[in-house]
């Protein structure tokens, strides 16, 4: 259990697998009521099943970040129902890496912005208009290596994922003094199903070149840091972009 988290109630898109699978129960195992919410409702209510069967509190909201309207259904939902919504982590996502940026269609750039930026724009919108009257919130938005480097065949994913670290930096300055902090992480290479389509030969050269500790994080370890910033143990830490790579970007 963690002071910080015990009793708070946790607001975690993307849930159903992979970082937000594993961040929904580090938090359950902290102490949090967790509201586990994802567009894959199988997957969403296993994540919800395996906390309350451990003893925790977890409830499943289906929610498709990219509906503005379905957002903010559900955040007021969660918010008259528990009393509050005090930590939200916008970890929702889709890989990118279809083509250079001419060849990008416009349906998949379009489809990129509203889950990856917008959807994270709506769910702090409405999050912050529950946490902004109690005077207490955390928010962790989950960019990427991806929003601080550019990578070729991706542009659209980069494009996400740097507009990710710009909403954290500006929501950092406009809430810092109203006890809401909001910070990100980037995580670089990690093993869930966004890496199932990556092939074979670039996960070698990643783990054999590129990442100095030889190879690919887990979602675990992901979580943990997301946790940590969600908790009081990063009291002072505030519109930062924690970079969570094994080393990648240190050479
Ligand atoms: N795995 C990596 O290497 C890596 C690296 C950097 C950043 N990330 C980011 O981490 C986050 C989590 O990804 P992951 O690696 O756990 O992948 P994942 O595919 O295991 O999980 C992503 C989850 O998001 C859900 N989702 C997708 N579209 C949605 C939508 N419109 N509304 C609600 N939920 C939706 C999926 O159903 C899935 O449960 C993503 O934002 C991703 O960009 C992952």
């Amino acid at each position: 259990m963690d002071k910080s988290i015990k009793n708070k109630v946790a607001f975690v898109t993307g849930a159903a697998l992979g970082i937000g699978r594993a961040t929904a129960i580090l938090l359950a195992k902290k102490g949090a009521k967790v509201m586990v919410s994802d567009i894959n409702e199988e997957e969403g209510v296993k994540t919800t099943s395996i906390i309350n069967d451990a003893g925790g509190y977890a409830r499943f909201f289906k929610l498709d970040v990219s509906k503005k309207d379905d957002v903010q259904k559900v955040c007021e939902t969660i918010h008259s129902t528990e009393g509050s919504l005090d930590l939200a982590v916008n970890n929702a996502g889709i890989a990118g890496g279809i083509g250079q940026i001419h060849e990008i269609p416009f349906e998949s750039w379009e489809r990129m912005i509203s889950i990856c930026l917008s959807g994270v724009f709506y769910c702090m919108q409405e999050e912050l208009k529950c946490m902004l009257p109690k005077g207490f919130g955390r928010i962790v938005n989950v960019s990427s290596l991806a929003g601080l480097n550019g990578l070729a065949t991706a542009g659209d994913y980069v494009a996400a994922k740097h507009g990710v670290i710009g909403l954290t930096k500006t929501a950092a300055l406009e809430y810092g003094a109203f006890n809401v902090r909001v910070n990100a992480v980037c995580p670089g290479f990690i093993q869930t199903a966004i890496m199932d389509d990556v092939s074979q030969e670039v996960q070698d050269y990643i783990t054999q070149v590129r990442v100095p500790m030889k190879r690919i994080g887990t979602a675990k370890e992901v979580a943990e840091a997301i946790v940590w910033l969600l908790s009081d143990s990063s009291s002072y830490v505030n519109g930062e972009n924690l970079l969570l790579d094994g080393g990648f970007k240190a050479g």
